[in-house]
């Protein structure tokens, strides 16, 4: 048969409150033009964030019911150990509350003022943790990945070559690790080959340095690597997955993405010592090791959801949806970066709204005219995220003005997906009328949180 469908019957429902477009005039004026001030009560279909938003299985609700909630050696750490294990391969595995929190005992540990980090692209947190410490995070992405309009079936890749540079410049004893993310999420959730995961870590070798993966949407990446890269087509996902981690030497993971659960994440790795001062810091910071700020039936629910990830058809339907939103948005003119990403599609806005400068944030406008239009939430991931200002307090604008549109896993049918692309069609229609915003107040820090805006 042509045509895929969702794999999987709904057992729970959850109703979707609608709002009409006046009041939802008034909802986002009393929200200062920013969806995350939004009440989510008050969002027909929620497309800020594929993190922490998946809809659990029968499976792994039956699991939160199993979860052994003991201090010390539950039984669902182990479940949870052993089914990490599996995927990474790595022989210390240090449950985490979310991908953050595995990310800053990690950083905290290894950076400081004069150490170096590299990725393919940092995720802002990651970014963050690492230059909260001092340290220096630096972004090596492939050229063809700043294009949104060119195709390339591994816009993800690091660039190799400039990975060496990048060594010999800052000197190798001041680089403590190398990161790849994958999917690269700030670049599109554009995936990353096999090859190159390959490459990078033949470069890591040479210069002895270790080798980690961002490895939040580590089971869409590998099922476009079955898809994309030759010699794969006929290895199963897991496997796939369980090669790419054998070129790492540990992972930071939000298992609110591609573990399939509303919180959690991990820390693994092979090097003992450093395991040891994780597991000291995590105790300090997170808990015990055995749950690490998790509830044992947290861990239950990743371990199940790490069997579902890696399900074949399950992949299928994911990449599909998100394509065929992609593909209906390019029909209608939408410029998106190209090819569709795994979890999102972004909009390029500065193509979408040619006539409206950086410094008025045309990723903004999108964001709240769909809001208006059709009750859709998503997120500019652009100037406002990435801006910052020079010395006169001229704005700095980001590499690229995009709105993003992330698809929650196992969340939304098809439908829903027809009518967002209708929502976003009409926007797109009326573009010539959309005007600009500018900022009233903003935090020193990560200010697109908890900015407020005026429209111009
Ligand atoms: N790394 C990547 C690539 C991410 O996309 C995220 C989160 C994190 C690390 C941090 O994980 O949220 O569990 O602490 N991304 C979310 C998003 C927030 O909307 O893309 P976390």
């Amino acid at each position: 048969m042509k045509t895929i469908i969702e794999p999987f019957k709904i057992k729970s429902v959850e109703p979707i409150r609608f709002t009409t477009k006046e009041e939802r005039i008034k909802i986002l004026e009393v929200a200062g033009y920013n969806p995350f001030m939004i009440h989510a009560d008050d969002v027909l279909i929620d497309l800020l964030t594929d993190s922490g938003t998946s809809a659990m299985s029968s499976d792994q609700w039956a699991g939160i019911m199993r979860g052994d909630e003991s201090y010390a050696g539950a039984k669902s750490f182990y479940n949870f150990e052993a089914a990490v294990k599996k995927i990474t391969g790595d022989e210390f595995i240090i449950p985490t509350h979310q991908g953050r929190a595995a990310e800053k005992i990690i950083f905290s540990i290894l950076g400081g003022p004069g150490k170096y980090f590299a990725s393919n692209t940092f995720f802002d947190t990651t970014r963050a943790n690492i230059e909260f410490t001092g340290a220096e995070a630096v972004d090596l992405l492939v050229e063809i990945g700043k294009h949104p309009e060119q195709r390339a079936p591994f816009k993800g890749n690091m660039d190799v070559e400039a990975l060496e540079v990048f060594i010999k410049k800052v000197g190798k004893e001041n680089i403590p690790l190398i990161v790849l993310t994958v999917t690269n999420n700030s670049g599109g959730g554009q995936p990353v080959s096999m090859q190159n995961i390959r490459e990078v870590k033949n470069v890591c070798k040479k210069y002895d340095l270790p080798l980690f993966l961002d490895a939040c949407r580590f089971a869409e990446n590998a099922y476009f690597i079955k898809l994309r890269e030759k010699g794969y087509e006929n290895k199963s996902v897991l496997e796939i997955c369980q090669e790419m981690f054998s070129y790492a030497d540990g992972s930071t993971m939000s298992a609110k993405k591609d573990a399939l659960v509303n919180i959690g994440g991990w820390l693994s790795l092979n090097d003992e010592v450093l395991a040891m001062k994780c597991r000291n810091l995590l105790i300090v910071t997170e808990g015990f090791p055995t749950y690490g700020g998790l509830a044992g039936r947290d861990l239950e629910a990743i371990a199940q959801g790490l069997e579902e990830i890696v399900d074949e058809h399950y992949l299928q339907y994911r990449i599909r949806s998100t394509e065929y939103l992609g593909e209906k948005m390019l029909s209608a003119g939408i410029p998106i970066i190209e090819p569709p990403g795994g979890h999102a599609i972004y909009i390029d806005a500065k193509r979408f709204l040619p006539n409206i400068p950086p410094e008025q944030y045309p990723g903004q406008s999108i964001v709240c005219e769909i809001y208006i239009e059709g009750g859709i939430r998503a997120c500019e991931i652009g100037s406002i995220m990435f801006g910052k200002y020079d010395e006169h307090g001229k704005l700095i604008p980001a590499m690229m003005e995009l709105v993003r549109l992330a698809i929650p896993r196992r969340v939304y049918t098809q439908s829903h997906i027809d009518y967002v692309a209708e929502v976003l069609i009409e926007v797109y229609k009326n573009r010539s009328k959309i005007k600009g915003y500018k900022i009233v107040y903003e935090a020193p820090m990560l200010r697109h949180f908890t900015a407020k805006f005026k429209p111009l």
